[in-house]
């Protein structure tokens, strides 16, 4: 497949998913805030169509202005998404013809795409690439709206797959240093780069996620009610929020269940919990007299081959995620239980590090040494320092496009409207 054959059947691909998110409600529904936390769903639509058209319309193709008028309303910097509601946006109806509008214009800059271009914005296709990923950002974000809209549930899928193997316990990682970030992905962002070495201590790593079983055994011991496992701040924060079980939990008698794109059925407590904060993680972890990996312990685990000693695109090899190594892409509306994924395992033997749940790992948005802004200082650097923890891996919800074993995501740490969820590590290995 050329580069322009696979740019346009990744932009095609990308819009389906757009277009089951946004069709899949009426219009009232579209246009409502169903939590002050998220955009209305016909924003993250017409910001999509906004960011398409000033990177590849405007800028990679040096064409006129579509709808220069409405930049402002669809920057992400200008206004809170709490007040993106009262703005004067597209309706759904003009928002689909505006972003389709743009994507028959940029099916055309592909067209006449150079084959060997001089401008780094488009070696690889990388300002393609770039533009993919972030539509399906914006598709897990409004996959994670849709988990939080009220009403009959209107998004339908198989289920994930059953385990088929036990995965328990912790897995040792050697003491050494390791390649982490990538100078050599083609459509990995600033915030990856550049590759370098890292010399990590010996670790110990869970073999798989924290499932919701227990999870609910960190709860039933009262590890909410208990000060000491949190932190200053989580504790503050657990308070004022009146944090008691993961966001969606309820009890019914003396068992949990959670609420899953409108659907309320019981905890499943072999799959990876869900919609956690990251001091909800942290606790979690002190409780259980361990702690949460670092950025560079997480990816390690994920990547390092000591067999050859470099690392890995992803933890099963170089290959692309394929439904065999990875519950990504939407495919499941939900986690996969531990031990669904063997195909998926790393060389040391942890499971699941791709796909199902977000993980959060104890490491603040940093740039790597070597880092320079691209395209644009507000992709990565404007963050840096922030109030932000990482997650790594990607989530049941997150496309194969946009995650890597070098993927790095961040969000503040009292967020759990995502698809968060975590693993334990120690540095003395198992009590
Ligand atoms: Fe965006």
């Amino acid at each position: 497949m050329s580069l322009r054959e696979r740019v346009a059947a990744e932009l095609e691909r990308t819009r389906r998913r757009s277009e089951i998110l946004t069709d899949a409600v009426d219009d009232a529904d579209l246009v409502r805030q169903h939590s002050p936390l998220m955009s209305p769903l016909v924003w993250d639509l017409a910001h999509i169509g906004n960011q398409e058209e000033l990177w590849l319309v405007r800028d990679v193709g040096g064409r006129e202005p579509v709808r220069q008028d409405i930049d402002h309303l669809y920057d992400a910097f200008k206004h809170a998404r709490r007040d993106r509601p009262q703005l004067p946006l597209l309706g759904p109806a003009e928002a689909r013809a505006y972003v389709s509008t743009v994507r028959d214009k940029v099916l055309d800059v592909v067209d006449r795409l150079p084959s060997d271009p001089a401008r780094p914005l488009l070696r690889d296709g990388f300002a393609f690439g770039m533009i993919v990923q972030h539509e399906q950002q914006h598709d897990e974000t409004m996959l994670a709206t849709h988990q939080l809209r009220a009403g009959s549930p209107v998004l339908a899928a198989d289920p994930p797959p059953s385990a088929v193997v036990a995965v328990g316990g912790e897995v040792h990682v050697p003491a050494g240093p390791f390649d982490m970030g990538t100078s050599t992905e083609p459509w990995a962002l600033d915030n990856e780069r550049p590759a370098h070495r890292v010399d990590v201590p010996a670790f110990w790593i869970d073999a798989a996620p924290v499932t919701n079983a227990q999870y609910a055994a960190f709860i039933d011991a009262g590890g909410y009610d208990r000060p000491r496992f949190w932190s200053a701040a989580g504790w503050e924060h657990r308070v004022s929020a009146g944090l008691e079980a993961p966001l969606h939990w309820t009890r019914d008698g003396g068992d949990w269940h959670a609420t899953t794109f409108g659907r309320t059925a019981p905890i499943v407590p072999d799959a990876p919990v869900v919609h956690v904060c990251f001091h909800e993680a942290a606790a979690y972890a002190a409780w259980a007299g361990r702690r949460l990996p670092t950025e560079a312990e997480w990816e390690k685990a994920a990547r390092f081959d000591p067999a050859t000693g470099r690392s890995r695109r992803f933890p099963w090899g170089d290959d692309d995620p394929t439904p065999r190594h990875a519950n990504l892409g939407q495919r499941h509306l939900r986690p996969a239980p531990v031990g669904a994924y063997p195909d998926g395992a790393s060389p040391l033997g942890v499971h699941q590090l791709i796909g199902d749940v977000w993980e959060w790992v104890d490491s603040d948005f940093l740039p790597y040494p070597g880092f320079s802004a691209f395209p644009y200082r507000e992709y990565s650097e404007v963050f840096f320092g922030g109030d932000y923890k990482m997650l790594r891996g990607g989530s049941f919800g997150t496309d194969r496009a946009a995650c890597r074993g070098t993927f790095r995501n961040w969000d503040h740490p009292i967020r759990r409207q995502i698809f968060s969820g975590f693993r334990t590590a120690s540095s003395s290995g198992p009590a």
